[in-house]
């Protein structure tokens, strides 16, 4: 399964669901192929948002390799899931997707985390309540991506 989490600039919430996600499918066990992108290209080439890194750091999250990158066309035949951080993302995706892509584009949040938009921490300066409702986020994935016990 390809997975690839998408915002707006690719250094804070999309990278941190990139992470969060990959060390809780590596606890269950699950083999997923993870990427993130943003729709912007303004960060391309950098590494996640510093404040970002930290408080992810903080809760044993290693962002630091990850490189920020512009959503491509190409995404949406190479994964089979593309998650948006907030409706912006979805809409700016939806505008790029070719017709009859094999992936399915959706909301990374499914409401029930209580929101169905993660709150961008760049302009919130709320790092550690992203990474909360992040956390949120993946755990109702990974319940969703797991065949029943
Ligand atoms: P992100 O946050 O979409 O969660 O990576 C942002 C980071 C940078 C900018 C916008 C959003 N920016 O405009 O530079």
């Amino acid at each position: 399964m390809r997975i690839l989490f998408l915002c707006l600039g690719n250094i804070c919430r999309s990278p941190a669901a990139e992470g969060v996600v990959r060390r809780l499918a590596q606890e269950a066990g699950l083999v997923l192929d993870l990427d993130s992108a943003g729709t912007g290209d303004w960060h391309a080439g950098e590494p996640p948002y510093g404040p970002m890194q930290a408080a992810a750091r903080a809760r044993g999250y290693d962002l630091a390799a990850l490189r920020a990158r512009q959503l491509v066309r190409a995404d949406f035949d190479r994964f089979d899931l593309i998650l948006a951080m907030d409706r912006q993302n979805l809409r700016d995706a939806a505008r790029l997707a070719p017709t009859g892509t094999r992936a399915r584009l959706e909301l990374f949040l499914n409401g029930e985390t209580g929101t169905e938009e993660v709150p961008d921490p760049y302009y919130t300066r709320d790092f550690d309540g992203c990474l909360d409702i992040i956390e949120a986020g993946a755990s109702a994935l990974l319940a969703r991506l797991q065949p029943p016990q």
